[in-house]
């Protein structure tokens, strides 16, 4: 433990924005509809919704009671139970580490658009696809990577109090409210129907298959922050009057508010402009300005959503940062200031891996060319290190541990009642962990 008072986040509704302000952000904005739209649109979106409460909600709560319990990193939380689960906790670190190889790229990007809003992306006249590959041909992207590590660095090194609370206090009402003005915006687009259409008619057989069931609980870790650990780092500075069922759940429901108004106003927007909803990572940057290129004040709207992007995105890579500044700093005794040095430095040597190195990849049957690692840290990460996570934080805290343990933390030592206490329990027990166990045999082929 470090030897510095450990800090801790206000009140009720510091928690929970801190906590959203985690999840909330390139995960549900970017991440969300690209998924979605390379997955059925509406069966998605069905087997998304399902994932967060039948998964998403249980793995946060189990993170949240053992980082409140322990007031300890992610490693630090899990040993001080028990010492062998440590490497749940190692798993969360090395989670960290591989999204802060790439997110930050995505982070640049919203940055660059927030910039070049003011500049060519509009005057020029250029297709926004031109223009998004231009971009990410030249050494701005890596410019505005490194930009964004530094923003990250500049507020961690501010301690956890002030600069992540005020962050996103002020990001998320904002972000929701313009979110709402383009929805209602982008309704009026012609075409905007078929898009609706696609998000909101699922077909059955597309939700139910394995393959979107898989996609769509790596897309719940990866949106709601669990499975790394980050929940049981951020937990560690609540307070104990914290009533933890109650921030899972709103953190789960603003996520979900922010991921279903992100789609209903790409989707409409896709088909609207004849774009494709199956391009990939590109999508939000190629659909949005389509949507501002003929709204009045086309620059100032695009500046102002690609702010409160980038600001959804700090509020998130603050958190993962976190996550590595935490360990570096209480488990190998680091001052805070060269743990955030350390964090802040492995991202961009990692970022730098993710934009130059293109490799092809020929092993165990699965066959990629031009790979690069920004594709697999997100792979890698979402499907397989965040739901691994996630199953054994069910493992360890509804079977490893007492009963009393998630009793104690849900009910706040008895002066809550803890009425959802048998449900999550036994979510934790065999709902939660049997699903995971189940798609992870369907996918990766495991026998
Ligand atoms: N939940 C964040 C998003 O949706 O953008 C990403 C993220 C943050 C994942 C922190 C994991 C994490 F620990």
């Amino acid at each position: 433990m470090s030897e510095q008072p450990r800090a801790s986040f206000g009140g009720k509704l510091s928690a929970i924005l801190v906590a959203a302000g985690s999840a909330i952000g390139l995960g549900s904005i970017w991440r969300f509809p690209y998924m979605a739209g390379e997955n059925g649109g509406a069966a998605f979106l069905l087997v998304y919704l399902l994932c967060v409460f039948v998964v998403g909600i249980p793995v946060m709560l189990g993170e949240f009671a053992v980082g409140r319990a322990t007031k300890l990193n992610a490693v630090g939380g899990f040993r001080s139970l028990s010492r062998p689960w440590r490497w749940l906790g190692y798993n969360g670190v090395l989670g960290a580490l591989l999204i802060s190889g790439y997110y930050y790229i995505v982070a640049g990007w919203s940055l660059e658009y927030m910039v070049s809003s003011f500049g060519n992306l509009y005057s020029s006249g250029a297709p926004f696809s031109e223009q998004f590959a231009a971009f990410q041909a030249s050494p701005r992207q890596a410019i505005y990577t490194v930009i964004f590590i530094l923003l990250t660095h500049l507020i961690i090194i501010r301690g956890v109090e002030k600069g992540i609370e005020k962050a996103s206090k002020v990001m998320m009402p904002a972000l929701l409210v313009i979110l709402v003005i383009m929805a209602v915006r982008v309704a009026f687009m012609p075409g905007a129907a078929e898009g609706y259409r696609f998000f909101l008619n699922p077909d059955f057989k597309v939700a139910f298959s394995p393959n979107t069931i898989f996609t769509a609980i790596g897309q719940a870790f990866f949106s709601l922050s669990v499975g790394m650990g980050c929940m049981v780092t951020y937990a560690s500075y609540f307070k104990k009057d914290n009533n933890l069922t109650g921030t899972s759940m709103s953190v789960a429901l603003l996520t979900l508010m922010v991921a279903v108004l992100a789609g209903l106003v790409i989707f409409p927007a896709v088909f609207s402009a004849g774009l494709e909803p199956a391009e990939g990572a590109s999508l939000i940057f190629n659909t949005l300005p389509e949507i501002f290129k003929d709204m009045p004040f086309a620059a100032v709207w695009s500046a102002a959503f690609f702010l409160l992007l980038t600001l959804a995105s700090l509020t998130s890579t603050i958190s993962f940062h976190e996550v590595l500044t935490a360990y570096f700093a209480e488990e190998h005794k680091l001052s805070r200031k060269w743990a955030t040095r350390l964090t802040s430095a492995l991202s961009i040597a990692l970022c730098m891996l993710s934009l130059y190195w293109v490799f092809d990849i020929d092993f165990a049957g699965i066959k990629m060319e031009n790979a690069s690692c920004f594709d697999l840290f997100d792979y890698v990460t979402a499907n397989i290190l965040m739901p691994l996570g996630g199953l054994l934080t069910c493992i360890f805290v509804a079977w490893r541990m007492k009963p009393e343990f998630l009793r104690d933390e849900m009910t706040n030592y008895g002066k809550l009642k803890g009425r959802a206490y048998p449900l999550l329990r036994f979510a934790l027990r065999f709902v939660t962990p049997l699903l995971i166990i189940y798609i992870f045999i369907k996918n990766l082929g495991l026998f």
